[in-house]
């Protein structure tokens, strides 16, 4: 499956699917980076690894659905079919997010549908929980919406910052991202009354729900 992948920065994420996609056995490959951003790390990662690199900036068009446009155009000339939003930090138009339905996916960093959009660390600290995590899901036009693919669960230490659990919450997302995108790849991902349906799920790897050893599901 030929994947874009969009980004705005540090790009860890992004490395982690590079990673994973150059093992043999993955059925996915990046054809396409696309950065609203100049010189950020992640577009430094994909060249590094020989993928095309482009970087679009909004400043040079009327407004969001043309920026937008003319991104998805982008995607489609590459060969691209499917999309990883990967620390993308802009808001997709509807028409972008309808165009691409079920062929666009985010991680997030906690267990949606709690703590959406910024500050997420600061928000599950402020909140008290006990454990919190990341979410791989499909994209809807509001922030952080859409039929949940995967999640891996964290605990919230008592020592806790906001540094320290974003930390560990990012060692999860680089294991869980290529996770849900190898499940997409290998057609085995449905979303049906927007929940996900993972066929012949037997939880691989133990990640899918649960990283810290916790039983998971098997259908
Ligand atoms: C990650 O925490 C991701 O969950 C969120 O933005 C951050 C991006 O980090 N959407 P990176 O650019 O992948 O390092």
């Amino acid at each position: 499956m030929k994947v874009a992948v969009l980004i705005s920065g540090r790009g860890s994420n992004l490395q982690a699917l590079i990673d994973a996609c150059e093992s043999d056995d993955f059925p996915a490959e990046i054809v396409l980076v696309l950065s609203n951003k100049d010189n950020v790390q992640g577009l430094e990662r994909a060249e590094a690894a020989d993928i095309p690199t482009m970087t679009l900036s909004p400043k040079d068009y009327d407004d969001r659905a043309s920026f937008d446009c003319a991104m998805s155009d982008l995607v489609t000339q590459s060969g691209a079919e499917f999309i990883c939003l990967a620390g993308y930090m802009r808001l997709l138009s509807d028409d972008f997010v309808r165009t691409w339905r079920d062929k666009l996916i985010n991680i997030h960093p906690s267990l949606l549908p709690s703590f959406k959009g910024l500050h997420v660390h600061e928000q599950a600290l402020d909140a008290g929980v006990r454990f919190t995590g990341c979410t791989v899901h499909f994209v809807r036009p509001a922030m952080d919406e859409g039929p949940i693919l995967a999640q891996a669960v964290v605990p919230v230490l008592p020592d806790d910052n906001a540094d320290s659990l974003a930390e560990r919450i990012l060692e999860q997302e680089h294991k869980l991202y290529p996770l849900a995108l190898k499940l997409i790849a290998q057609n085995r991902v449905r979303v049906a009354a927007e929940r996900v349906i993972i066929d012949d799920h037997c939880a691989p790897e133990g990640a899918l729900s649960n990283p810290q050893g916790f039983p998971t599901p098997t259908k």
